[in-house]
């Protein structure tokens, strides 16, 4: 890959990214639907890849990241895995244009040598926690990730109910990392739980169905990231 990307999930931020997931966006027309929110304020795109054997559900994989890198070559390109291997995933998502990618502690391989792979193939490295696991079993790589990714729902599907009971791990988590990483939160995020997301230290907020479930993406986009409407790219 001959690009080389700046990684916005990198240093200080001034205000939490907004990372819509294309899981609730219309497939059919997944190019315009994702520059109409990168256009409405979005920071990047979230894309969720389901194996149907991690999660009971089968999505998407590194030729629709491909076609999307193609469409907007700009666009920060967040890749998460809820695969059972995600070792095997890393080069053909590093040659699709990923910028970013992230496993899950509960996958199989081990953590260390995915995170070193994925480095090694240009691309930022994140973990994450399904709301069952405990922040502990993040304890021994949290140094060496550059974002967590806290979930708030059981991963496999969008539009489901947001936990608010994970916000106490979501502390946790925040006050073990460096300022310069990132606590990305995953599920259910709305206008109305995004407030307990960024009060527990979220910096990157994904969410699938209160952005393309809504009919004025920038107004969403400003609400969940706490700073009311934004101006719009031109
Ligand atoms: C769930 C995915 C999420 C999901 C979020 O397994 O990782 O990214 O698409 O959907 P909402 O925002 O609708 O909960
Ligand atoms: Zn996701």
């Amino acid at each position: 890959m001959n690009r080389s990307p700046t990684n916005i999930l990198a240093g200080e931020l001034e205000a939490p990214l907004v990372a819509p997931s294309i899981l609730s966006a219309d497939f059919a027309r997944l190019g315009a639907e994702s520059q109409a929110v990168l256009d409405a304020g979005a920071d990047l795109l979230h894309l969720d890849v389901m194996d149907g054997h991690f999660v009971p559900n089968l999505t998407m994989g590194p030729a629709v990241c491909s076609s999307l890198r193609n469409h907007l070559p700009e666009v920060f390109l967040d890749v998460h895995l809820m695969v059972t291997d995600p070792g095997q995933m890393i080069e053909p998502f590093a040659n699709a244009g990923a910028d970013n990618l992230t496993f899950h502690i509960e996958a199989d391989g081990d953590p260390q040598d995915l995170i070193k792979r994925i480095r090694d193939h240009g691309m930022s490295a994140g973990v994450s926690v399904r709301p069952g696991t405990d922040a502990s079993a993040l304890h021994s790589i949290l140094g060496d990730v550059d974002l967590v990714l806290l979930m708030t729902v059981e991963p496999g599907f969008s539009g489901q109910m947001f936990m608010e009971n994970m916000m106490p791990k979501g502390r946790a988590i925040r006050e073990l990392l460096r300022s310069d990483q990132r606590l990305e939160v995953d599920g259910g995020v709305n206008e109305r739980t995004s407030p307990l997301c960024r009060k527990a230290g979220c910096d990157v907020l994904v969410a699938a169905s209160a952005i393309f479930g809504s009919s004025d993406y920038a107004s969403v986009i400003a609400g969940l990231r706490g700073t009311g409407r934004v101006a719009t790219r031109s």
